[in-house]
């Protein structure tokens, strides 16, 4: 037996060195050491020996097993080093920078989609205006005619800064905050966009983001109507997504409009026939309008006897993925290169 144990111990090396992946090693080692392995069928042996012997060949039994185990992991650490490697191999991304080559990079999506927008509202007369995303409880709420504890404040769910006074200071809900800002410091008429960054607390789906980007609208000027903004709405829909598309603007509600107007348009999915994506009305909501509440006129000084305006706030995604037929905002922002590539100027 000793002899047994001893050749077994010998061709081992051999046997462990030729397994040439993990998958391989597995049955070797179970040739050798496992339930029916060679080892094992010997140490059934032991029981018929004398005791003398049986101590000697379970001795050497012992140290063939532990020398065995040795060289398995020793080859497992090697050969799963290796497939680790190859593994890192296969997915490396080449980052190198080559000039010239055809891959070069482009403005994303929501950069194109904000500086197109800003470039049809400046074909239409208007200038652009922008302000910090982090703002104080009167540009987002008071000034617009949202007091403190009124019920319209659940329409935004506010994720508010620990700065100052507790909930006085917030990142941002919507662009509309830029209009107070803009009818303070430039006296009417005003005909101006304001694009930018906005906040909520809110949980990712396909028509939601925590983060995303709206661009607000706001004209003040003499003799201001409804039609103005609805004629308005119309030119601005047919500049960004061309003649086959139009608005509409069905009654709503926002504090710092009066009346106010939910502004949709047709279905770019299935042209008004209905389907998922408009949940079968063949239209898409994409924002809000309205004229200027008095109220808020007042807050920045203006006399609404003099003055009148509209005003208007569209989520900037929403409109980039209504604009190229994309039904999942996510994808906007999970920087994977075969949605952006699909992009390129
Ligand atoms: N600020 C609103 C929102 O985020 C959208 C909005 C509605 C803006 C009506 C406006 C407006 O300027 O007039 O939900």
């Amino acid at each position: 037996m000793i002899d047994d144990i001893e050749r077994i111990r010998a061709a081992a090396p051999a046997a462990v060195e030729a397994a040439s992946s993990v998958d391989e090693l597995r049955a070797v080692e179970a040739d050798l050491l496992g339930r029916r392995g060679s080892l094992t069928e010997l140490k059934k042996g032991l029981g018929a020996l004398d005791p003398d012997a049986r101590r000697e060949v379970g001795a050497a039994l012992n140290l063939a097993r532990g020398s065995i185990e040795e060289l398995v992991e020793a080859r497992r650490a090697a050969l799963e080093g290796a497939e680790r490697a190859a593994v890192i191999a296969a997915e490396r991304l080449d980052l190198t920078e080559r000039t010239g080559h055809r891959t070069r990079g482009a403005l994303h999506l929501v950069t194109q989609t904000w500086d197109r927008l800003v470039d049809v509202f400046i074909g239409m007369g208007f200038t652009v205006a922008e302000g910090p995303e982090v703002e104080t409880d009167w540009y987002n709420f008071e000034a617009l005619n949202i007091p403190a504890a009124h019920p319209a404040r659940g329409m935004w769910d506010t994720l508010y800064v620990d700065l100052g006074d507790p909930e006085t200071v917030l990142l941002r809900t919507h662009t509309s905050p830029v209009q107070i800002r803009v009818m303070t410091e430039t006296p009417p008429p005003i005909y101006a966009v304001m694009p930018g960054r906005v906040y909520r607390r809110d949980t990712a789906d396909a028509t939601h983001m925590p983060v995303f980007h709206q661009i607000e609208g706001l004209v003040i000027d003499r003799d201001i109507s409804f039609a103005d903004m609805a004629g308005t709405l119309e030119a601005f829909t047919s500049a960004y997504f061309g003649g086959s598309i139009h608005s509409r603007l069905r009654p709503s509600y926002f504090p710092f409009t009066e009346p106010s107007a939910e502004y949709d348009i047709n279905c770019v999915f299935c042209e008004g026939s209905g389907c998922r994506t408009c949940s079968q009305t063949g239209w898409l909501e994409l924002g809000g309008c309205g004229m200027v509440h008095p109220n808020v006129l007042r807050n920045v000084g203006l006399d609404g006897e003099e003055w009148t305006g509209f005003a208007f706030g569209f989520g900037l995604d929403r409109l980039a993925l209504m604009r190229h037929g994309v039904d999942d905002i996510r994808e906007m922002y999970s920087g994977d290169v075969r949605f952006l590539e699909q992009f390129p100027s």
